[in-house]
């Protein structure tokens, strides 16, 4: 057989792996600290949804989820002609890069992002315009507006920020939306967070704030998402939008948006979880952690060991898995991200990474094991 590769296109084969080898081990098996999922299980009234017959399964979904839309719709306090529904906000990624990027045509990537909105702009020929952040991954605002050029489309906002749970101020946030591009907020994480732009949309035409049910709501497995925005801009990603959501999962969904009592519940509880790991990695000398809007905390390591060596010692040793994040552009091996999961799961963690701190400093050859002796 010929070498297939040729067959595939240049920017596949450039592009940056995803690291295949965390789906390879069987999940269940770990303390799932890496992923920013949640650790509690979706409301009561879900799962009794998922057990009931859902009608007219013999019949395609519609396209726009009419019901779950307009459910939406009501959560945030918009028109239906304001919300767009989505198989995940993933697919979000994807409906506005196929929307608005031409090759060549440029996105401004406040770093550190969302890897996603990377590689699907560069998987369309668009070119992703970097812009590093100021101290403690504040977005440096006036670097971003200087970086526009008459190829820019979009500003790619994620707040609160994956990785680094840092969220943009509403000032700032005007501010680029009066550069008046395409400006896109990630807001994955707003329940878990203080901010949320969703009162912007009927005043800002060119803001499109992606969401999902994936974090707070705690379904990541069941993939919906949704975008709210100017009417005009949902009409344009409507033409563009591929991303089916099935009649069972619309339906568990607006299940869950009537529970909403029982996600602020669980959300009261991870923030109260990433408090306690945000204190005690505070007081572990050698880790620096960053304050978070988000259900993760990134860790820069100012010691002699790497993300890559503490995420394998956890992994195989503890059986914990939290996240290196050299795969993230901008961040390098001197960084880790843990999720915040239930309180016995955080504490399980602390107790590891402390382990493992201690362990690094009893190694004679590490500079700074000498001095702190
Ligand atoms: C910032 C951000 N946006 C989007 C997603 C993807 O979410 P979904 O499960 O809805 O595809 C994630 C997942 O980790 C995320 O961190």
């Amino acid at each position: 057989m010929r070498d297939l590769s040729r067959f595939v296109r240049p920017v596949v084969l450039a592009s940056k792996k995803y690291n295949l080898d965390r789906f390879k081990l069987r999940r269940e098996e770990f303390l799932e600290m890496d992923a920013n999922e949640n650790p509690f299980l979706p409301t009561p009234g879900v799962l009794k949804a998922m057990t009931e017959t859902t009608p007219r399964l013999n019949r395609y979904p519609l396209l726009e989820c009419p019901d779950l839309r307009d459910k939406i719709a009501s959560f945030v306090s918009l028109k239906a002609d304001n919300v767009l529904v989505s198989d995940g906000s993933m697919r979000l990624i994807d409906l506005v890069m196929s929307t608005f990027i031409d090759p060549a045509d440029e996105a401004i990537l406040p770093l550190p992002t969302y890897t996603p909105y990377e590689t699907r702009l560069i998987s369309r020929g668009g070119k992703p315009v970097y812009v590093d952040p100021k101290p403690n991954f504040r977005w440096d605002i006036e670097g971003i507006r200087k970086a526009v050029t008459s190829r820019t489309k979009l500003i790619i906002i994620v707040s609160p920020n994956n990785p680094s749970g840092a969220a943009i101020s509403e000032s700032e946030l005007k501010e680029l939306l009066n550069e008046g591009y395409i400006t896109v907020v990630d807001e994955a994480y707003f329940l878990f967070g203080d901010h949320d732009f969703g009162h912007l949309v009927p005043q800002e035409r060119n803001l499109i704030i992606a969401r999902t049910f994936s974090k707070a709501f705690g379904l990541a497995g069941l993939r919906v998402g949704y975008a709210i925005s100017s009417e005009e801009l949902i009409h344009y990603m409507l033409q563009m939008n591929v991303g089916w959501v099935d009649r069972i999962t619309s339906r568990i969904a607006e299940v869950a948006l009537d529970d909403i009592g029982y996600v602020k519940e669980n959300v009261r509880r991870i923030i109260e979880g990433r408090k306690y790991l945000f204190d005690e990695l505070s007081r572990i000398d050698g880790l620096r952690p960053f304050p978070s809007e988000s259900n993760g905390i990134l860790i820069r390591i100012e010691a002699d060991f790497t993300g890559p060596e503490i995420m394998n010692t956890l992994r195989d040793q503890h059986h914990i898995l939290v996240r290196e994040m050299t795969n993230f552009t901008g961040l390098d091996d001197k960084y880790f991200r843990i999720t915040v999961g239930t309180m016995q799961q955080n504490m399980q963690t602390i107790g590891a990474v402390k382990e493992f701190v201690r362990s690094k400093r009893m190694t004679p050859t590490a500079p700074q094991t000498a001095q702190s002796r």
